[in-house]
């Protein structure tokens, strides 16, 4: 402020301040833009109106996102543009008409990545439409803005895919493709600038952009230690089921969110590894611009259990070795096709991917629970090749002790969040889905929230999987669950899921929906979420008196108006 007050006639400092003071921070992104653009070209500040007259002014922002991050910025660009004269229609990828794509002149697109480098399920359409067709679209001028997260191998994927092939079809890049970090909101910003700036005609530099590899990732990371962790399946179950309670200072998170988890690889297969190649375990090798000793990368950072074909290729090519591309585990690999030596091994480490986070939906609320945070997960447990074989993150989990450490970081989920406290809800979540919804009960349980409440929940038998019994009793009895319907399928000799028990009280079920109810389904994306949601428009079918077209415009409605919401996995 010193230099300006020194430079500028106290009546202009006047002007700046007050347009400083009464801006909000898209305009002042806008401002700081525009300002370039004019000095970048030369032009005299002057002359120039306040708001240039776009040379573009209409656009379109498409993003496609599974938990809000990249709605939550399309709709942030989609003011600034406004702002700045130009016409921009906001739309989700899922509800983009694909046809239109051929028509568009200018069209942008934040997108995030999510799976193992696959674009989000309600870009799915839109990105397999865009690879598959042949079709060109040598009117459209393009911009992507990817979202992702660097501690995942394919950083970004989604949107570097649909960057490149936008271009393929013949599309002209308005600016290049730019990916942001889990940290995105000022990366993100900058390209806004960078864009409108573009549209306005004005030349403005592009952002500047660290390299993703080299730059931590902007999460905040929680040290918690376990003040609980038991199984809550009876003795004779098939399963085990975890009800696990974490205490963290300064804890920040809201029903609908998970938390992430990196795991650490087994010590047994660590320490084989190691006699295997005979490898210096303190040697330190560099890693992601930091010196980490080997034995640290294959402990806590490097994937080394299944690992994925691309990585196994990469290993062929080193050992000079015919290997079936397949999902095989480091010391397998080791075994069958040994290295020659230790600096072989040491290339070797060079292409293992990092140990990708694991999410888990948390099943507790700050309000009821305080600095905690609860986790509700299955022990995962399956054969390959008849050898019994566990899941990483699910056992490693599982196995920490009381007082144990634990980190982890937030994983927010804008997408899944629940409404207004008078309104009602449905919750269909069998097995683990169970977990946010506990969340939910407990969260309106502290806020004396008004609204009715209806679970759905189901396991294999009542007498050892009824996961979290006396307090879902406990809350039907307090109103706190206006309703809780069980369906436990291995109890009978037919089998009884929680699409029966919908069914069963089909009448009910649409009463609450056409009476706004939102509905939530949490759990198994197949066949559980497949099945529900068949049933769901059956019921608005049958009860509603519906075509199966009008039923999907219902059910398509609901969508559009957050009311029929869903965490599958
Ligand atoms: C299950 C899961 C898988 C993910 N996989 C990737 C990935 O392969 N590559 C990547 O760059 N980011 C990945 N991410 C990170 C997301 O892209 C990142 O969190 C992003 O900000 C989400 O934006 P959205 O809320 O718009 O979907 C993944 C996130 C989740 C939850």
């Amino acid at each position: 402020m010193n230099k300006l007050s020194t430079m500028l006639p106290a009546s202009k400092l006047k002007i700046i301040q007050d347009l400083i003071a009464s801006s909000t921070k898209e305009e002042l992104i806008w401002i700081n833009g525009y300002l370039s653009g004019v000095l970048s070209a030369g032009a005299e500040p002057a002359n120039e109106p306040v708001v240039a007259k776009p040379a573009v002014n209409k656009i379109t922002i498409a993003y496609g996102t599974e938990t809000g991050n990249s709605k939550k910025l399309a709709t942030n660009f989609a003011a600034t543009a406004k702002k700045s004269g130009i016409n921009a229609k906001l739309v989700s990828l899922d509800q983009y008409r694909l046809n239109d794509l051929a028509k568009e002149e200018y069209f942008f697109t934040i997108i995030s990545t999510q799976g193992d480098g696959e674009p989000p399920a309600a870009a799915k359409k839109f990105y397999d439409h865009i690879h598959q067709n042949g079709f060109n679209v040598n009117h459209l001028k393009y911009g992507v803005l990817a979202l992702g997260d660097t501690s995942y191998p394919l950083f970004c994927k989604a949107g570097e895919d649909v960057d490149a092939q936008l271009q393929k079809l013949g599309g002209e890049r308005v600016v290049s493709l730019h990916k942001c970090d889990t940290d995105f909101e000022s990366d993100a910003g900058n390209w806004f600038t960078h864009v409108i700036s573009k549209l306005s005609g004005n030349g403005s530099p592009a952002p500047a952009v660290s390299p993703p590899v080299a730059k931590k990732s902007g999460k905040k990371v929680y040290t918690g230690s376990i003040l609980k962790n038991i199984n809550l399946n009876d003795r004779g179950s098939n399963k085990q089921t975890h009800h696990i309670e974490i205490a963290a200072d300064e804890l920040e998170y809201s029903p609908g969110d998970s938390i992430g988890i990196v795991p650490k690889n087994p010590a047994h297969i660590v320490q084989s590894i190691i006699s295997l190649t005979g490898i210096d375990e303190n040697k330190e090798l560099t890693y992601r611009n930091e010196n980490v000793s080997i034995l640290n990368l294959l402990q806590n950072k490097l994937n080394i259990v299944y690992m994925p074909e691309r990585v196994v290729k990469q290993y062929a090519a080193i050992v000079q070795q015919d290997i079936p591309e397949t999902k095989i585990s480091l010391l397998d690999l080791l075994k069958i096709y040994p290295v020659k030596n230790t600096s072989q091994f040491e290339e070797v480490i060079g292409i293992l991917e990092p140990i990708t986070p694991r999410l888990y939906s948390i099943a507790s609320s700050r309000e009821a629970h305080g600095d905690e945070v609860h986790l509700t997960v299955a022990r995962d447990f399956f054969q390959v090749n008849n050898e019994k074989k566990v899941g990483l993150a699910s056992d490693y989990l599982c196995q920490l002790p009381e007082n144990g450490e634990l980190e982890f970081y937030v994983h927010k989920n804008d997408q899944f969040r629940l409404p207004a406290p008078d309104k009602d809800v449905i919750m269909i979540g069998p097995g683990t889905g169970i977990a946010p919804f506990r969340s939910f009960l407990a969260e309106r349980d502290s806020t004396g929230a008004g609204g009715r409440s209806w679970l759905f929940f189901g396991d294999q038998h009542f007498v050892t999987d009824f996961l979290y019994q006396s307090e879902l009793q406990n809350w039907l009895e307090t109103g706190v669950l206006s309703r809780l319907s069980v369906a436990f399928s291995r109890d009978k000799k037919e089998k009884v899921y929680v699409q029966h028990k919908m069914i069963n009280h089909a009448a009910e079920f649409y009463q609450w929906l056409d009476n706004g109810g939102y509905v939530y389904i949490c759990g198994a994306k197949e066949p559980m979420s497949v099945d529900v949601e068949s049933t769901l428009l059956l019921i608005i079918r049958q009860y509603g008196n519906k075509s199966l077209q009008e039923a999907n415009d219902y059910l398509d409605a609901m969508k559009a108006e957050g009311r029929y919401l869903k965490d599958v996995y």
